[in-house]
């Protein structure tokens, strides 16, 4: 078997030429074994012209890794009684500041890493409060990956990505890796087809028990452009009128993980488990703040239960366009060296910007709690809320 990038990246520069000559050699007949070497020569050779900072932190695609369905669990909602003045969370000295009035803050002065159970819990319950929170200067990308997947393992059960490239061993950090600069698969396949990147998801969202409190770190970012966009799903619903509000209750939407799985296999990337697909209510209900969202998004929302196919394509259409042109309830958030990003992916979609053609690297880690089957509590009439 090929070694891993991991292995590669530890020896040193004076055996390289040996090293690829070995993997040559031993070039096995398997399709798929051939597509992890070609994926591990690629990487490690732009690891050396690009000077990695965090190679372990590098993507690898293993064909062997074939996991069973996901099974239910109980997921604790650490957000629920968490204490709303968040004393541990801000303390004296750590500053928290709006991006938006709707959405998004920045926080300085806080280690994440250190933050006891109370501490987590007020994480919980502030990021299902302010949509998305990016956490400047933090030390999560510089500890042992076992240990920042410590952390992340306390807001939920981890999900392991069905396609995407992890590191050998932790199949649960979910990689962004991309060079921006046309030529690359990622300005081919995205904007050669389309006139922007704009594509609004919330993370596998085909799941039974779709991601909660989710956190995203960074490695490399390019010095300008990259960044990441956010909508508060909770005030794409609220500025919806009370009929249409009343309309969508009770509605179900069908959200696939096929597509994707058919564009990993597309390209001889891996599909680690069988996609699914799932139907999850069109408002969604979050089990601390008691807040409605829309829970539909054009990544992997598919269909609605019930509705003709036109009424349903444009039902879906009227939702992604509503909530992607929205601009008074997004928030575009910029990424800097040590800075960590977590937002509540029950509540928000995001967006990816591909808008840098330096060539730079982007190179970011996921770790992706799962948490409670979504769920959805009957329409309440503006005036009928006032009066409770
Ligand atoms: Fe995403």
């Amino acid at each position: 078997m090929a070694p891993s990038v991991q292995q590669i990246l530890e020896d040193t520069p004076s055996v390289l030429p040996e090293k690829i000559a070995a993997v040559v050699k031993e070039v096995p007949k398997l399709k798929e074994e051939r597509q992890t070497q070609r994926q591990t020569l690629f990487y490690y050779s732009k690891a050396l012209t690009n000077n990695h900072q965090y190679p372990q932190y590098l993507p690898t695609w293993n064909h062997g890794q074939k996991y069973s369905p996901l099974q239910p669990f109980i997921h604790t909602e650490h957000g629920k009684n968490a204490d709303a003045t968040f004393p541990n969370l801000l303390p004296q000295g750590s500053k928290a500041k709006k991006l938006t009035p709707t959405i998004g803050s920045e926080v300085t002065g806080v280690q994440l890493s250190k933050l006891d159970a109370a501490g987590k819990d007020q994480l919980a319950l502030f990021v299902a409060q302010r949509k998305v929170v990016a956490f400047r200067d933090q030390d999560l990308a510089d500890l042992p990956l076992q240990e920042a997947l410590d952390f992340g393992g306390y807001f939920g059960r981890h999900h392991i990505h069905p396609t995407s490239g992890s590191p050998e061993g932790f199949p649960e950090l979910h990689i962004v890796h991309r060079y921006g600069a046309p030529g690359t698969s990622e300005f081919d396949s995205f904007l050669a087809g389309r006139n922007s990147s704009t594509s609004f998801h919330s993370d596998v969202s085909y799941e039974a028990q779709t991601p909660g409190t989710t956190f995203l770190y960074i490695f490399d970012s390019p010095e300008e452009g990259g960044d990441t966009v956010f909508a508060n799903q909770v005030e794409a619903y609220n500025r919806l009128s009370e009929p249409l509000k009343e309309r969508l209750h009770g509605l179900k939407a069908v959200h696939s993980g096929f597509e994707q799985a058919q564009y990993s296999r597309d390209k001889e990337g891996v599909v680690r488990r069988e996609p699914v697909k799932n139907e999850h209510p069109i408002v969604r209900t979050h089990p601390a703040t008691g807040e409605k969202a829309l829970f539909v998004n054009q990544g992997f929302t598919r269909s609605i239960i019930g509705l003709k196919k036109e009424e349903s394509d444009a039902l879906l259409a009227f939702l992604f366009n509503h909530i992607s042109r929205g601009i008074d309830w997004q928030a575009r958030v910029r990424w800097a060296p040590k800075t960590v990003v977590v937002w509540d992916n029950r509540v928000t979609v995001h967006s990816a910007t591909l808008d840098w053609s330096s060539g730079e690297r982007r190179h970011l880690a996921r770790i992706t709690p799962q948490a409670e089957i979504p769920f959805e509590t009957p329409y309440v009439k503006p005036e009928e809320e006032l009066k409770a």
